[in-house]
């Protein structure tokens, strides 16, 4: 912390009267699984869903959110944790405003994922395991990254030779590599509805 001499200023407006006019509650939809595993297809897919039922969304995606906020920062595993508080912080925010929010990052270690669930209230962190065997996530290869890392022209790619830590206890897990994607789409909003995030 290098900030000093900071006071927090209340709003008038509560993160609960903005879930009322919402009619719905807000939470981190935390998908986190290997690269090909299906992170970003699957947020797309439950955003649209979300939206067309009237509920107030928005993506942070690890390959578009490094395209700006956090264009500073690489994959070293500081940096990777960098990422990952970042995210945790703006999650955060968009919850607080309100919004049920989506993130597809990697987010290989778990220590990373439980600080953002330290951050958020419990029921507001909805961990997402997105599996998926190596193999198969190589097969696909949506990026031809996995084959530049058996190359070796990149260096420190997850699941090749970076570390993956799955979670050990996460709210949902869809297998990817063993059902079609309307079938994880369907388990997810089950999950939210049986929970009461929405009616
Ligand atoms: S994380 O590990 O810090 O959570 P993040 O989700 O933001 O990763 O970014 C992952 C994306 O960056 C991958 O989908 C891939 O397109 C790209 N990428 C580039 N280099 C690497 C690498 N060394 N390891 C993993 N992904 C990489």
């Amino acid at each position: 912390m290098k900030s000093t001499n900071i006071t927090w200023h209340e709003a008038q407006v509560t993160k609960e009267e903005r879930q009322k006019l919402n009619t719905h509650k807000s939470a981190v939809l935390w998908f986190t699984g290997l690269s090909g595993a299906g992170k970003s297809t699957l947020s797309v897919a439950v955003e649209k869903e979300l939206h067309n039922r009237g509920i107030h969304t928005y993506i942070l995606d690890g390959d578009n959110v490094r395209h700006g906020l956090n264009k500073n920062l690489g994959f070293s595993p500081e940096d990777r944790t960098e990422n990952i508080r970042r995210i945790g912080e703006v999650s955060n925010l968009f919850v607080d405003a309100g919004v049920m929010t989506l993130t597809a990052f990697i987010s290989p270690y778990r220590e990373d994922r439980d600080m953002v669930r330290e951050l958020v209230n419990e029921q507001e962190f909805i961990e997402i395991y997105v599996s998926c065997n190596l193999e198969e996530c190589e097969k696909r290869d949506p990026k031809g990254l996995y084959q530049k890392a058996r190359n070796g022209e990149i260096k420190g790619f997850t699941g090749i030779d970076a570390p993956y830590e799955a979670p050990a206890n996460p709210e949902i897990i869809v297998e990817t590599d063993k059902q079609p994607l309307e079938k994880s789409v369907e388990q997810i909003i089950h999950y939210l509805e049986v929970n009461g995030y929405f009616n």
